[in-house]
């Protein structure tokens, strides 16, 4: 079966069993209200519509960018020639997950934050304007994306901290800037292997209330492998799949749960 339609079945297979968006049959007060103020949340705020038209302008910006690809799903030192426009199409996280992003910043108050894989600065944007007093990293691997992304958030008058390296290398010392963290978004390198270095890496600056974010958790088998070590972690307490990301926390008043919620 190829992975096209293995990623729709999966779909499928969220759709008819994951749980009521409504937040029928939550028991957990922390649950039920995350699900009641953050996933059911229809607001949109004027920061987050001066977003939303940055990244509609860009999303159909045809000027080309020249780089090698990394990370998982590419092919290694093959140069690539591609719009703007279309690395946020096939790569950037969708209005949706923005929003649901955004509005989990908010939420939880977020300020030591970081994000693994910048790319153009799309989620980077939606990050920072939900927390323009957040102490904000975010890494990229490929410095011409880099400068779209500072772009962006010029534009938005947006002062996060775009570092560029190879997440292997330089995730360790953007780490050390922090005593801890409260919130970290892992887009980026999808590859189990990877992906559970970078857990690791991060799980160092966990407090309570931290919030791990991952995107592309049914991407593919690594990334499938991944999720499940990773929401079967000692430290882990709860753990939701909203089927494109999941969502993982540490508080140690809840007690272990794996939910799976319709979004
Ligand atoms: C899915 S994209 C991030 C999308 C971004 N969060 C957004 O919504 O706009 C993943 C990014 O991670 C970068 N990347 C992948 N592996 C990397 C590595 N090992 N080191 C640095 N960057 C890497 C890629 O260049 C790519 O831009």
């Amino acid at each position: 079966m190829n992975s096209r339609l293995k990623y729709v079945l999966k779909y499928f297979k969220y759709y008819l069993f994951a749980k009521h968006k409504k937040g029928h049959g939550i028991h957990s007060p922390f649950i039920f209200n995350l699900i009641l103020n953050v996933f059911r949340n229809k607001k949109k705020d004027e920061e987050i519509i001066s977003v939303f038209d940055v990244y509609n302008s860009y999303r159909i910006n045809n000027k080309v960018l020249k780089f090698k690809e990394i990370g998982a799903g590419t092919t290694y030192n093959k140069s690539k020639n591609i719009s703007i426009g279309e690395i946020i199409k096939r790569s950037s996280v969708n209005k949706k997950y923005c929003k649901l992003i955004y509005d989990l910043v908010k939420y939880f108050n977020s300020i030591n934050i970081i994000e693994i894989g910048s790319s153009v600065g799309i989620s980077a944007a939606y990050i920072a304007q939900a927390a323009p007093k957040a102490n904000f990293t975010s890494i990229e691997g490929i410095e011409e994306k880099i400068k779209i992304a500072k772009q962006i958030a010029t534009e938005l008058k947006l002062s996060t901290e775009f570092i560029q390296g190879n997440f292997n290398s330089i995730l360790n010392s953007v780490l050390d800037k922090y005593e801890n963290l409260d919130l970290v978004f892992f887009d980026g390198n999808h590859k189990r292997k990877n992906t559970l270095e970078y857990f690791n890496l991060c799980l160092k600056k966990i407090h309570n209330e931290t919030v791990f974010v991952f995107d592309d958790i049914h991407w593919s088998e690594e990334m499938e492998e991944a999720w499940n070590e990773i929401k079967n972690h000692s430290k882990v307490r709860v753990s939701v799949d909203l089927f494109r990301m999941g969502l993982i926390f540490f508080k140690k008043e809840l007690s272990y749960e794996n939910y799976v919620i319709k979004f």
